[in-house]
């Protein structure tokens, strides 16, 4: 690397003091160690299994061995001079059967890890439920059954007790969108359903409870009162154009394309349209769950990566127009990527509007590229850092005009399982040889550990 951070030239383009920079990963995806130590099966397992299901044919089973070389993982963060990161716990760790008795040795792996983190000076951050739902839990039913919003609230509340004393901050679900709609109306992610519109809406319903139910839990059980919220892939509707009234549409846009995820977390009701829309396919519930469903968080975590439509403004219901995409619009290595870095500006700044909301986490961002080692043995991903570049000049911006944007988190650490497209498609600062486990730091690694010392776009 040619020149210290200290050395570099001071960017126009800083942080706001305290920033979190950090990485993030996801147990099925990066852990490995399927079966050691009393971990039970997850619908994961079951559908990386079943031929057809994972592009290259692989699985989750060995993936990059976080679990065994998590040390060497913390190790590879503090060399980027990360200050946080974003893990997941696998729930089939604890509870093997999705309830019941606590297995110890799955909570003893993350002990050692927020231990090891905590050592290195890197800040914990939880996510419990990144997708891989016990598959006992799914022989009962899994999201269509309103009993696994419980057995979610009570894993939370056990994983508040203890690890509450050491990890200052709990993501409930990630993405409820995508494992709602990519597992249970496409079918492309486990558990590979599609489920009618009614029964896809009650999903939906059962899986916003499940937040709501734990951030009540973690709230009881914490014992040094962590703060809570979701990581969401909030649709993220871009004004064509940046004038008041195509803003005002994104805006518009942005909230009834949520209805059924961060809208109703965060107003505690389904919005008029969504419910008008679902018609006699509109979800069961409660004045009551919605209630649960909107506890009060500490903050939002949003996962930002392409741009989820364009808006104009429009005169007729429901006041925005989507623009259809071009095919010349850029895209990453992974089909739905397309690059947008406006997205990282909207979208923060939309939630504070929309919501109110004081505390922003992105919980993730990055890129998909085809990263093959040079002669040299470097990986010069300079697209990834063109890609990075780009998004973080738009994070910036969000946070100049006072965005309350706190950190951020660059998906991902690793290389890893990309689920239904396997290990082809790689995502990380760092690459893996799969085969020899050999990790490498890739170019966008020193582009990020510039970034993070100089708490600026670098
Ligand atoms: C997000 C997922 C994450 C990873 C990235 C690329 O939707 O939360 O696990 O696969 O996409």
């Amino acid at each position: 690397m040619a020149r210290t951070a200290s050395e570099a030239p001071r960017s126009a383009l800083q942080f706001p003091e305290g920033f979190r920079w950090g990485t993030a990963t996801s147990a099925y995806q990066v852990e490995g160690a399927a079966r050691e130590d009393g971990r039970g099966p997850s619908i994961w397992d079951t559908f990386a299994q079943t031929p057809g299901r994972i592009r290259d044919g692989s699985n989750g089973d060995a993936s990059v061995d976080h679990y065994h070389r998590y040390k060497d993982d913390v190790a590879l963060m503090k060399g980027l001079g990360a200050k946080a990161y974003r893990f997941s716990i696998a729930w089939p760790r604890l509870f093997p059967d999705g309830r019941g008795t606590l297995n110890d040795r799955g909570l003893a792996f993350y002990d050692r890890l927020v231990d090891e983190l905590l050592r290195a000076g890197i800040e914990p951050f939880a996510t419990l439920y990144h997708w891989d739902l016990p598959q006992a839990l799914q022989d009962k039913g899994g999201w269509q059954a309103r009993d696994t919003a419980l057995a979610f609230g009570d894993y939370a509340g056990l994983v508040a007790r203890k690890l509450g004393d050491r990890v200052g901050h709990i993501f409930t679900l990630n993405e409820v969108q995508a494992f709602v709609e990519h597992g249970h109306q496409s079918g492309v992610f486990a558990p590979g359903m599609k489920l009618t519109p009614g029964a896809l809406n009650q999903v939906r319903h059962h899986a916003v409870l499940a937040h709501g139910l734990a951030v009540r839990a973690i709230r009881a059980n914490a014992p040094a009162g962590a703060k809570v919220g979701p990581a969401e892939n909030m649709t993220i509707a871009l004004p064509v154009i940046e004038t008041p009234e195509h803003i005002r549409a994104a805006e518009l846009a942005t909230r009834e394309v949520n209805a059924p995820y961060l809208t109703v977390m965060l107003e505690g009701r389904y919005t008029d349209a969504y419910l008008a829309n679902a018609g006699a396919d509109a979800p069961k519930f409660t004045p009551q769950d919605l209630e649960i469903i909107a506890s009060p968080v500490d903050f939002v975590g949003l996962n930002v990566y392409s741009p989820g439509l364009h808006v104009l403004a429009s005169e007729t219901a429901p006041g925005y127009a989507a623009v259809k995409v071009p095919s010349s619009y850029p895209r990453m290595a992974s089909e739905w990527l397309t690059v947008g870095p406006e997205a990282l500006y909207w979208a923060p700044r939309h939630a504070a509007k929309l919501w109110n909301v004081k505390d922003i986490y992105i919980t993730e961002n990055g890129a998909s590229a085809a990263d093959q080692p040079a002669a040299d043995g470097v990986v010069y991903d300079i697209d990834r850092v063109m890609y990075l570049r780009n998004y973080l000049t738009h994070l910036q911006r969000a946070t100049a005009e006072g965005v309350p944007v706190r950190g951020y988190f660059l998906w991902s650490l690793l290389d890893n399982f990309e689920w239904a497209d396997g290990y082809a498609t790689r995502f990380g600062l760092v690459h893996v040889d799969y085969a020899s486990q050999k990790r490498t730091p890739k170019l966008s690694a020193a582009f990020y550990r510039e970034v993070i010392a100089r708490n600026a776009v670098a």
